[in-house]
């Protein structure tokens, strides 16, 4: 470029400012990064990461362009709408709607007593069942939520946590089923139980034994489960929660850290594990800062695993993660203008190169999406794979000197960040000291301060308001359902061997107590007794105790 940048801001750009000064005292990214009025060579920042080789090819370490050389070339990203309604049958119907509309993977939503391990007549879970996901108590539930779906024909994503090891046992189990070997599945687990901590809440017992679990699920899925991604680290939630794009990476960085030194430290190989560790972002507004955001991850998390636990296998390197839209952004006001957030935030997911996506519908502010609104999440999310262009070539904004700029940047600010989190002790010393969440809840206050102060625009809420009448035929829970998921709890109690079931509930117990045991093949055994997911957790509560909030959560 023949003219450097000063020059121009003293001669081209201060010849209209005095007409047309900048609208804003600061131009930011959602994260609090400043930007300015236009990028060039001159930008590379001098941090040493933004030179052509930390940039590469797709493909290849450190992956920063995608971790598949021809990624959506060769094969567009999961399509997984995540979903969970009243009853294991609601849902299995929803999931035949959507994999009827060309949907291409599974992603199941569970109530919050089968998230906490309680079944769903357990008096904490009063009103609760079937709310926010759906109620599975035991195999019986699991066999009716995946009636009709071949479980070797199709990936399904649980997010689920505390409960999770309970709940591949009874995946696997209603693959065993459907003749379906275990080798034959695949899919994922959340099992991120240390977010869970930090923000979203459904822990349940503390995190040493917590962490424990994690690496049964780990070990006992690269020798029986191989197709299985074992864990979906999540940074969405934190983002949810206020942290912004660089505590959203520091922070699920500092777990997955905290995980690979667990199974590293149980005597597990980095490799014998590590190429099924999955993570789980958020697509935020800004479609720069989150495309380089995704781009970042990818080079972070090559560089970790190669130079922290010095893994050999590329497999280990290559950051594969799902992407949801930002819930948090969507309003009850307008819910229309929700359709466009979620598509722009969508854009910057399949810009960014994710593996999986889901797309928040437009009624979610308010409810569990109705068929039609998910039908047009799916429909922005074919729209996007097959007319918008974005899907022809890999990472189509690489190279640009704003998003190598960004990209840079947010790699800086996370590597900050987990050195803190490092000098702290780790991850879990640092939940235990409350660090994440403090840090979370002052990101959050300052957005919403600029949002009371309109120094944020939100469209319909604090600008362009409308008096529109409220949102109609929102989708409502059944009331009744409830009570027809207890009713058939019971009968399942009357029906079972239970004297094998409380054989096999103590043989858990005496596993659960034992560090040197892998629990889940005694869960593997409960399940297949019908033993519920409940008296499983009740178990293991009465081996772990109950993790008590240290005035976090
Ligand atoms: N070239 C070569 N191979 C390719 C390819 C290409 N271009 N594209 C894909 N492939 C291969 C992959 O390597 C993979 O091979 P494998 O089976 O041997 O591993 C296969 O094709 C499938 O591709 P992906 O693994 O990329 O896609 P999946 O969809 O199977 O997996 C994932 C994606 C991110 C790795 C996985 O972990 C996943 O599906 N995660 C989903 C998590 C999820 O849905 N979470 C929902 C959370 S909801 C929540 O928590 C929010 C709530 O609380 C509000």
């Amino acid at each position: 470029m023949s003219t450097n940048k000063q020059e121009w801001q003293d001669s081209t750009l201060s010849r209209v400012t005095g007409r047309f000064p900048e609208r804003r005292d600061a131009f930011v990214t959602d994260s609090g990064l400043p930007l300015d009025t236009v990028y060039t060579p001159e930008d590379e920042v001098s941090a040493g990461v933004g030179h052509a080789d930390a940039i590469g090819y797709p493909g290849e370490f450190p992956y920063t362009r995608g971790v598949q050389p021809n990624m959506y070339r060769g094969r567009v990203w999961t399509m997984r709408q995540y979903a969970g309604y009243a009853t294991a049958a609601a849902t299995n119907e929803r999931y035949r709607y959507l994999l009827e509309n060309g949907q291409t993977g599974l992603s199941v939503a569970f109530d919050l007593p089968t998230q906490i391990g309680y079944d769903s007549d357990h008096p904490l879970a009063e009103g609760e069942v079937g709310k926010v996901g759906v109620p599975i108590c035991s195999l019986a539930d699991m066999e009716t939520l995946f009636d009709g779906i071949p479980l070797d024909k199709v990936s399904t994503s649980m997010t689920i946590n505390a409960t999770a090891a309970v709940l591949l046992c009874l995946y696997i189990a209603a693959g065993k089923k459907q003749g379906v070997t275990p080798d034959q599945l695949s899919g994922t687990l959340q099992n991120d139980i240390l977010k869970e901590y930090i923000a979203r809440g459904t822990y349940a017992y503390p995190p040493r034994p917590s962490m424990r679990l994690v690496v049964d699920v780990f070990r006992y899925c690269a020798e029986n489960v191989p197709r299985w991604n074992t864990i979906s680290i999540s940074g969405y939630h934190m983002r949810e929660a206020g942290a912004t794009a660089s505590q959203e990476l520091a922070f699920t960085f500092a777990n997955a850290i905290a995980y690979v030194q667990a199974a590293v430290d149980a005597g597990l190989p980095v490799d014998d594990f590590a190429p099924r560790l999955s993570f789980f972002f958020v697509a935020q507004n800004n479609l720069f800062e989150e495309v380089a955001k995704f781009r970042a991850a990818r080079r972070l998390w090559a560089n970790i695993m190669r130079d922290r636990f010095g893994a050999k296998d590329p497999r280990s390197m290559m950051l594969r993660f799902h992407t949801q839209t930002a819930g948090v952004t969507l309003t009850a006001q307008q819910p229309d203008n929700n359709v466009i957030r979620s598509t722009v935030q969508a854009l910057a997911a399949v810009l960014g190169g994710t593996q999986s996506l889901h797309v928040n519908s437009r009624d979610e502010a308010l409810s569990l999406p109705t068929e039609e609104s998910a039908q047009l999440s799916l429909r922005t999310q074919q729209i996007l794979a097959h007319e918008s262009g974005a899907a022809d070539v890999v990472d189509p904004l690489g190279g640009s000197w704003y998003i190598e700029n960004l990209t840079d940047r947010l790699e800086a600010s996370t590597l900050d960040y987990i050195q803190r989190i490092d000098q702290m002790g780790g991850a879990v010393a640092a939940i235990e000291d409350g660090f994440q969440v403090r840090e979370i809840g002052d990101a959050a206050f300052r957005h919403q301060r600029e949002v009371d102060s309109n120094d944020r625009v939100v469209v319909g809420v604090n600008q362009y308001v409308t008096e529109a009448p409220p949102i109609s035929g929102l989708l409502r829970v059944d009331a009744t359902a409830a009570a027809e998921q207890v009713e058939r709890l019971r009968t399942l109690r009357r029906e079972r061997d239970n004297m094998a079931v409380q054989i096999s509930l103590a043989r858990l117990a005496d596993a659960a107590r034992s560090t040197g045991a892998n629990t889940i093949p005694l869960m593997m055994e409960c399940v297949e007794r019908y033993a519920t997911l409940g008296e499983i957790c009740d178990v293991l509560r009465q081996v772990f105790g109950e993790y008590e909030p240290v005035g976090g959560l």
